[in-house]
């Protein structure tokens, strides 16, 4: 078996090399790990040689443009990346009967649903990274409609964090250079760490004894139990770095609750990218498997705890 893994330095794409480095997949697997200096995303003929070259049976495609605001500015590169690379690798899979596993973002809806999103609600991104993300799901979806052969899985995931940038180093940065902080407190989702993303598209894959796992073709949105506003996981991370015995400037009683319109940015973003998790759940129930489903009812809050305790260990406050 050949796995092909887009994205390797990113969060997810490093939180996949860890996976595949502690558990014995190099016995049954090939791996390769692909990122920016062996391919730009942007080059479709790029894409493809790779694939070809390499003919793995499943590909992961962790890698995305990921720069939001920046977005706004760089349409044609984010669509190049975020739709036109992921429907290469859907034709590559289509016409290798391989499996394609790929990620999305609950910036692929407008957040002004009342409650849950669902797999099936409409997609009505408000900025251009989430109309490029939702353009790749379309486009991967086009591609295997057409076709018997082949399997793929989008999912969709939300406020991601692990090695790299994120919202809570970026808050916890912060937090020690100004004694003030004002952070949005009307935008609900609910943080998921790259570890364990990674874990549960490994235990969607494969079983215990790593035979793959046959599984229906759509989208699943991935995202843990529960949710938090931005506010409230800005205060979360404060509170775990400083029982860390990390020194900050801004204390928990510093941080200001403010609206999404006193802080605007270049892209709008979602007030609701609350994602419901049912149909992943019902999935893996139907396995049978307890360890699996002990996996995806981690706690987010306990996560997100353990990730600051890490980061302060690792002296990266
Ligand atoms: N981060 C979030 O909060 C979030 C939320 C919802 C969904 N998601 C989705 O989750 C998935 C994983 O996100 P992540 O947080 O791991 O993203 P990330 O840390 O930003 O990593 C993205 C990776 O894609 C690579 N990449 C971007 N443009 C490229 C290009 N033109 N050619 C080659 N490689 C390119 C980057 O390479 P370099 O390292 O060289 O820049 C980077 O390694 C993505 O599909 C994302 O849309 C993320």
């Amino acid at each position: 078996m050949k796995i092909i893994v887009f994205g390797k330095d990113g969060q997810l794409g490093k939180a996949f090399q860890k996976i595949f480095a502690i558990t014995p997949f190099s016995k049954i697997a090939e791996i390769q790990f692909v990122g920016r200096s062996d391919v730009d995303l942007a080059d479709q003929e790029g894409i493809r040689r790779i694939l070809n070259a390499f003919s793995p049976s499943i590909i992961i495609n962790a890698a995305a443009y990921t720069a939001v605001d920046k977005a706004e500015d760089e349409v044609d590169i984010a669509y190049a990346v975020n739709a036109k690379a992921p429907e290469e690798m859907a034709q590559y899979a289509v016409k290798n009967n391989a499996m394609f596993l790929h990620y999305s973002t609950d910036y692929v809806f407008d957040g002004k649903k009342q409650g849950v999103y669902v797999e099936g609600d409409q997609r009505n991104p408000l900025c251009e990274y989430g109309r490029s993300k939702a353009a790749g799901e379309l486009a991967i979806e086009t591609v295997f409609q057409k076709s018997t052969s082949g399997r793929f899985a989008i999912f969709r995931t939300s406020w991601v964090y692990g090695d790299g940038a994120n919202f809570i180093r970026t808050i916890l940065r912060l937090a020690k250079e100004r004694d003030q902080l004002r952070i949005i407190a009307d935008q609900y989702g609910v943080p998921t760490n790259a570890d364990w993303l990674a874990r549960v598209s490994v235990n969607f894959l494969f079983d215990q004894s790593l035979q793959l796992t046959p599984f229906p073709s759509g989208v699943y949105h991935v995202v843990p139990n529960g949710e938090i506003t931005w506010y409230g996981l800005a205060n979360l991370a404060i509170k775990s770095a400083l029982d860390q015995g990390i020194a900050l400037k801004a204390k928990p009683e510093q941080i200001s609750p403010i609206l999404a319109v006193e802080y605007p940015l270049p892209a709008p973003r979602p007030q609701n990218s609350r994602l419901s998790n049912a149909k992943l759940h019902f999935l893996i129930e139907q396995q049978n498997d307890v360890t699996k489903l002990e996996h995806l009812n981690y706690s987010w809050e306990e996560s997100v705890r353990q990730y600051v305790s890490q980061l302060a260990q690792d002296r990266l406050i």
